[in-house]
């Protein structure tokens, strides 16, 4: 028997593939700035915050951007995004993630939320999955975004649990360096170079449950 008694998931990119519209939105916002944002730079910004990813990407340009100025782009990256994400719907869960929240329930083990987007409430609405959740981080009041490991000792508070009884899955390499900053132990999904740092490292969510989830609580 483990110690484990919650599951902390990633949304975007772990739950659904949100992350490429996040990556479209941004790709977009740059090209309006004149600069070149690839899959590398995305890498870079998964995980990451709104402002933050604005800074990383505006920090690419010769121009000085105001407060006001970059207030107005990252609104215009969030509408755009907000447009991607309309049609999302319960088809558009990952793989695998339905029967790992199945398990997970069965197990009675928390399931929890920790996502940096402040979208994420409505994306689990529209993905029906919101009562899933045990409990959702609030990215607006968590201070410190990942790799810090805020958001995930939020989680973990909420439950009454200490980090090392709690397993995270991200697909980003900041959620995985905030998950082994907060103790707990990473599942990664994705690009086995990015995400070193993972307990576990998963090419896809298909795998959750046989190769992830019942590996850790054997
Ligand atoms: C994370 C994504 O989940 O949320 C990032 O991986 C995104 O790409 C961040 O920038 C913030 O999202 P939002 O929806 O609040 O702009
Ligand atoms: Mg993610």
């Amino acid at each position: 028997m483990s110690s484990f008694k919650a599951c902390i998931f990633d949304l975007d990119g772990v739950i659904t593939d949100t992350a490429h519209y996040h990556y479209l939105a941004w790709q977009r916002l740059a090209s309006s700035v004149g600069v070149v944002f690839d899959q590398a730079d995305n890498d870079q910004l998964k995980g990451v915050g709104r402002m933050e990813s604005l800074e990383y990407i505006l920090a690419k340009s010769d121009r000085v951007f105001s407060p006001a100025e970059k207030a107005v782009l990252a609104h215009h990256k969030n509408e755009d995004y907000k447009n991607l994400i309309r049609e999302i719907s319960p088809a558009n869960i990952l793989p695998g993630i339905r029967e790992g929240f199945d398990w997970l329930k069965a197990e009675r083990w928390k399931i929890g939320l920790a996502s940096a987007s402040r979208n994420a409430p409505q994306v689990i609405r529209s993905l029906g999955i919101a009562d899933v959740f045990d409990y959702t981080a609030d990215a607006g009041a968590i201070p410190n975004g990942k790799p810090a490991p805020d958001i995930f000792l939020d989680v973990a508070r909420a439950f009454g649990l200490k980090g090392d009884e709690c397993i995270g899955v991200e697909d980003a390499a900041a959620g995985v360096a905030a998950i082994k900053a907060a103790g707990m132990t990473a599942i990664g999904i994705g690009d086995a170079s990015l995400l070193k740092e993972a307990d576990i490292i998963l090419p896809q969510t298909d795998f959750l449950l046989e190769n992830g989830l019942k590996m850790l609580a054997a």
